[in-house]
């Protein structure tokens, strides 16, 4: 399994008190020393992180291939397209959300991502398309002409989180418990179900598969067990462990549990 670490968090403790530290260039070398594959860094048309000056150096300075995420909005593809990373990454973005919130609406947008993916072949930059777990979504992906497909986990995510918590509440009587966890369990089946459906749909049309958001120590080890997932994109949960244990260790704890 490849693990693209996310290096976005760093930058917002950086903006957090809008001054040089931490600098998000600092990471790319632990993370490349940990044994992870890729750096993930999204451009946010807010540039509420990353900007572009921390895109262009992270890109002219990474061993590793840089992975960028960022909108279908005509000034910041342009933008991405000119630092030439290795691959890039189309996802949905609104100005109001926390983080991203679905996969890209490739159907709706098929044209203009269509125009996008044209000017990807030619540049040899490789596409990848964040998208919900749909198998008419995998095949409109495969139309478009994208090497892969990242697999939106944050549903299975936070059914998970839910499921844990639901866990430890006390203060539902044991009936209304049962009941609650029951209906979860479902829904976590069924979330992991599409993940499984929409996975080896791709695999089958030729798409390398990825997937992420939400991911964690935890919840990973379902993900990881799908065998046509190659490659996971992880960010808040290592950012957040490296705050105590250090990013390498952090790093190489995610790459044992994948292991
Ligand atoms: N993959 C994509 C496309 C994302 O937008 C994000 C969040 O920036 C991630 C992976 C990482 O998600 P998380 O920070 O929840 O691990």
């Amino acid at each position: 399994m490849l693990l693209g670490v996310n290096i976005d968090h760093i930058a917002v403790l950086r903006e957090a008190r809008k001054i040089n530290d931490p600098d998000p260039l600092d990471a790319i070398s632990l993370v490349k020393r940990a044994g992870a594959h890729q750096i993930t860094i999204h451009l946010r048309e807010d540039r509420r992180h990353i900007n572009d000056d921390d895109a262009r150096k992270i890109i002219e300075n990474s061993a590793l291939p840089v992975n960028m995420e960022c909108s279908i909005n005509s000034e910041i593809i342009e933008k991405v397209i000119a630092l030439h990373p290795h691959r890039i990454t189309l996802v949905p973005e609104k100005r109001e959300e926390v983080t991203t919130e679905g996969g890209l609406d490739v159907i709706k947008n098929f044209q203009s991502i269509k125009a996008i993916s044209d000017e990807l072949q030619k540049q040899q930059i490789e596409l990848s398309l964040f998208i919900d777990p749909d198998p008419k979504v995998v095949q409109a992906t495969h139309e478009l002409n994208a090497q892969w497909i990242e697999l939106h986990t944050g549903l299975y995510a936070n059914v998970y989180a839910m499921l844990s918590s639901n866990l430890s509440r006390s203060s539902h009587s044991i009936k209304a418990l049962e009941l609650d966890r029951n209906s979860l369990h479902v829904k976590l089946q069924n979330a992991l179900e599409a993940l499984r459906q929409s996975a080896k749909k791709a695999h089958f049309l030729g798409l390398k598969v990825a997937a992420g958001h939400g991911l964690n120590y935890q919840n990973v080890k379902e993900i990881k067990s799908i065998e046509e997932i190659i490659e996971l994109n992880i960010g808040q949960s290592i950012i957040a462990r490296s705050v105590f244990t250090g990013l390498e260790n952090a790093i190489k704890e995610m790459m044992e549990v994948l292991r």
